[in-house]
C-alpha cells in the first residue's frame, strides 16, 4: 500500500517535470502556455517557483511519454493523469496550463489545469480526482511556499484561487494559501492552525465570494482561531487587485480593509436590511451563532459586548441567547 502511494508520488513528480519542460522548452508550450502566463503578469521566476506547466494539446502526448519512460499505466490512471477507456487512453489535462498542488513538505499531490480558450461550455479549471495521495478537502494550495511566512507574520491570508496565491507572492505577500474553490473544511483550517492562530479570509468581489467567506468563519472560530475578513472591489479578486498595485499599496489595503468578523457581518446589514427589523434580528442571531462556536468563554464575552455595541442591542439579551445556544450545543 505504501509502495503504491510512493509510485503515485513518483509519477506525479514526473508529470510535473514533463509539464514544466513543455512550457519552457517546446515551441507550442512557449507560444501558447508561456504567453498565457506572461499575459497574466507572471515573471519567469514566479513561473519556475510555482512549477507552472503546460500539457500539450494532443490526446495522449503525456501518457505516451510517461510509459516510454517506464511509468506504469495503472499509476497514471490512479493519479487521474491518464483517463483509460476500453481501447483508448488519453491525457486528462490536454491543452491546459498546469498548477501543481504540493503538500506541506513540497511533494506533488495533484494538479489544477486551466483552460486557455474562453469556451464557456468547458470547465475553467479541471483538477486531479480524489486518490490515495490527493484529498482535496485536506490540502491547501500554496502551503509549501507559504508556511515560513505564515509562522513569521503570525497570520495567514486565505484566498479562493491558484492565481490569487501566485500573484500575491509576486507582489510581496507570501503568507497566503488557497482552498482552491472548494468550501473550506476543518482539515484545511487545522493545517493552518499548526502555523498560526490568525486567519484573514480574502474573498472575491462577487456574491459567491461573500457567501463562501461567511461559511468559512464558523469553522475557523470552532478551532479557537481568530478570523478577520477582507473583501475586494466589485469585479476584482486578490489576483487582479495585486496585479494593479505595488507591494506597499497591497499591504496598506489589507491592513486597512481587514475587519473583525463581527464588523464584517454587521456591515452586510447596511447593504440589505438596515431598516428591516426581521432581517436585523436574523443577523444578530447569526452573529451570536458564530460567537457560540468560540471555545474560549472570555473571548465569547468580549465579542458579545462588541456585537451589542455595533448592533445597538442590550448585552443581556445577547448573553441569554448565547446561553441558550451553548445549552443546545451540549445536548
Ligand atoms: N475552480 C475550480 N473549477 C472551476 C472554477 C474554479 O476548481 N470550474 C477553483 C479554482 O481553484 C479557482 C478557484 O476555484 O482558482 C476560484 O475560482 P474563480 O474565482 O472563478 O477563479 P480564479 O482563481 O479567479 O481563476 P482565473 O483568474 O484564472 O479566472
Ligand atoms: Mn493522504
Ligand atoms: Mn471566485
Ligand atoms: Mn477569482
Ligand atoms: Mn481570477
Amino acid at each position: 500500500q505504501s509502495n503504491e502511494r510512493e509510485s503515485m508520488y513518483l509519477v506525479s513528480e514526473y508529470a510535473n517535470t514533463f509539464f514544466q519542460d513543455c512550457l519552457l522548452n517546446t515551441e507550442k508550450g512557449k507560444a501558447i502556455g508561456l504567453t498565457y502566463f506572461k499575459e497574466r503578469g507572471f515573471t519567469i521566476e514566479t513561473i519556475k517557483k510555482f512549477g507552472l506547466g503546460y500539457s500539450p494539446d494532443e490526446w495522449d502526448a503525456f501518457t505516451n511519454e510517461a510509459i516510454k519512460n517506464g511509468y506504469q499505466l495503472s499509476y497514471l490512471e490512479k493519479t487521474g493523469l491518464t483517463i483509460v477507456k476500453t481501447d483508448k487512453k488519453f491525457d486528462r489535462f490536454k491543452g491546459r496550463v498546469m498548477f501543481p498542488i504540493q503538500s506541506m513538505s513540497g511533494r506533488v499531490l495533484g494538479f489544477g489545469g486551466r483552460i486557455l480558450t474562453n469556451d464557456k461550455k468547458a470547465a475553467k479549471y479541471l483538477n486531479s480526482p480524489e486518490s490515495d495521495i490527493y484529498h482535496k478537502s485536506k490540502v491547501l494550495y500554496g502551503i509549501y511556499h507559504a508556511k515560513q511566512a505564515i509562522a513569521k507574520e503570525d497570520n495567514c491570508y486565505l484566498v479562493e484561487g491558484y492565481t490569487d496565491v501566485i500573484q500575491f507572492h509576486q507582489t510581496g505577500v507570501s503568507n497566503v494559501v488557497s482552498s482552491s474553490g472548494t468550501a473550506l473544511t476543518s482539515d484545511q483550517v487545522r493545517l493552518i492552525n499548526r502555523l498560526t492562530k490568525n486567519i484573514t479570509v480574502l474573498f472575491d468581489g462577487d456574491a459567491a465570494g461573500i457567501r463562501a467567506s461567511i461559511r468559512g468563519i464558523d469553522l475557523i472560530l470552532e478551532q479557537g482561531m481568530n478570523v478577520k475578513v477582507c473583501g475586494f472591489p466589485e469585479g476584482e479578486d486578490p489576483d487582479s487587485f495585486a496585479k494593479q498595485n505595488t507591494e506597499e499599496e497591497l499591504k496598506n489595503y489589507l491592513n486597512e480593509k481587514s475587519q473583525d468578523f463581527i464588523s464584517f457581518k454587521a456591515s452586510l446589514l447596511h447593504r440589505e436590511s438596515e431598516n428591516d427589523p426581521i432581517k436585523r434580528a436574523e443577523l444578530i442571531r447569526d452573529i451570536v451563532t458564530s460567537v457560540s462556536k468560540i471555545p474560549d468563554v472570555i473571548k465569547q464575552e468580549i465579542y458579545v459586548q462588541e456585537c451589542a455595541r455595533i448592533m445597538g442591542v442590550s448585552e443581556d439579551v445577547l448573553f441569554d441567547t448565547l446561553a441558550q445556544m451553548n445549552q443546545t450545543e451540549e445536548k
